[in-house]
């Protein structure tokens, strides 16, 4: 394993597909390790825009657009950090040996699509699921629920992420809404939803899972708390029973494996007494995640970027830990942030803000991040950090 010097003929070079705050995380860390960096987003000055060699603002779910951009920057790596690309051509591209994409481009193509994933996950590899159907209109939807898999249910648009188009019904009569909510937000304009069977858990958790030169290995559980899809507070290690730990690293090895390639994967289960169910995975770093960078020896954005380049990984825990997100609250430009100072004087904690451009009432636009002897003080030093970190519009000084 040999890396090069960044900048010169011989520089190892990756190119990041979205450059959000997981992506930047991500940069900084392959940064440490002298790798060239070039960071790809649909807007100008994404965060991870802002750390890396060279930026580039482009259409990611352009085949043509994206294959030119690879052509001309020639990376080594590929590494998609968020859904929306497309992945047929990222499909082609390392069928062609022209870059190798992370952790492979049937993964990110694969997990791009709900109805792919579930398929896999339930079918192939035999994982339990909550129950489930696909649905191509009101009609198919209506009969889905009605024929089996029953209410509450999950409606979710099958390619959407982050709780987009995503609504929790209860009555036959709010799927009308909930197929109108998916339609809206699907990201591809085809008519097409899965539709779940709400599953009562106990707790869930998110199993960050590397694959790496030396075999598989396994984070602590992260807990976390869900609202609207979207997550807003998270904690490691989550307690959890043996017999369930193992179960779930049972599928997650699983499901990983069926997947392929290295790097880091955050395998969402359920889990109710020693019963694990699987709910989701992400090919990438995990927003729950966040917690890690202070939580782990190595980050899950450090063990990505070993992983990924053949390097040996430790995912030891150094503690206990916790995150809370820090949501823009206002819409507007060039927001300011006040209260850190007062935020940072809650003992054991740490701020990071992304730096986006532009905020928006629902967008995460930080975190906070806290040590502590157990998770139930760190989650509450991180709520209370993140509290006093308010999101001003420029003009109200
Ligand atoms: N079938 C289900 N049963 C119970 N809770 C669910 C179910 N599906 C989704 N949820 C809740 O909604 C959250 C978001 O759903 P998820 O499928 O992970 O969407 P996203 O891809 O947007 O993260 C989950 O973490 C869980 O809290
Ligand atoms: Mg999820």
């Amino acid at each position: 394993m040999r890396i090069g010097t960044p900048l010169s003929p011989s520089a190892t070079r990756v190119m990041l597909l979205g450059a959000g705050e997981l992506g930047k995380e991500v940069i900084i860390s392959l940064q440490r390790l002298g790798v060239e960096v070039i960071a790809v987003d649909r807007y100008a000055n994404a965060p991870g825009h802002q750390v890396a060699h060279r930026a580039h603002v482009i259409d990611m779910t352009d085949g043509a657009a994206l294959r030119a951009l690879v052509a001309q920057e020639g990376p080594h790596l590929i590494v998609p950090e968020i859904e929306a690309i497309a992945t047929d051509a990222l499909v082609s591209i390392e069928a062609e040996g022209v870059a190798r994409v992370v952790p492979t481009a049937r993964a990110a193509h694969v997990t791009m699509n709900r109805e792919r994933i579930r398929t896999l996950a339930a079918q192939e590899c035999g994982l339990p699921t909550s129950p489930y159907a696909f649905a191509s209109s009101l009609q198919e939807l209506e009969a889905a629920v009605a024929g089996g898999i029953g209410l509450p249910a999950f409606v979710k648009p099958v390619m959407s992420s982050s709780g987009k188009g995503q609504s929790r019904v209860t009555t036959m009569a709010e799927l009308n809404g909930a197929w109108a909510q998916a339609m809206e937000a699907g990201r591809v304009k085809q008519p097409r939803v899965i539709v779940e069977g709400q599953i009562d858990f106990d707790y869930e958790i998110t199993l960050l899972t590397i694959r790496h030169a030396g075999g598989t290995d396994f984070c602590a559980p992260i807990g976390h708390v869900q609202v609207a899809g979207d997550y807003v507070e998270s904690w490691q290690p989550h307690a959890m029973p043996e017999a369930a730990l193992a179960v779930a690293q049972d599928y997650a090895r699983k499901i990983t494996d069926a997947l392929g390639g290295w790097g880091i994967f955050g395998v969402e289960l359920f889990v109710k007494g020693d019963e694990v169910w699987f709910s989701e995975v992400s090919p990438r770093p995990h927003d729950t995640g966040l917690v890690t960078l202070a939580s782990q020896v190595q980050s899950e954005f450090d063990l990505h970027a070993r992983a990924i380049l053949g390097l040996p990984v430790d995912t030891r825990l150094t503690g206990s830990a916790a995150s809370a997100v820090i949501y823009g609250g206002v819409e507007a430009e060039g927001v300011l942030f006040e209260g850190l100072d007062e935020a940072l004087t809650v003992r054991g904690t740490d701020v990071r803000l992304f730096g986006k451009p532009q905020a928006f009432a629902k967008r995460r636009m930080g975190v906070a991040l806290a040590r502590a002897a157990d998770v139930t003080a760190a989650r509450d030093a991180a709520k209370a950090a993140a509290a006093r970190v308010r999101v001003v519009p420029p003009g109200q000084r």
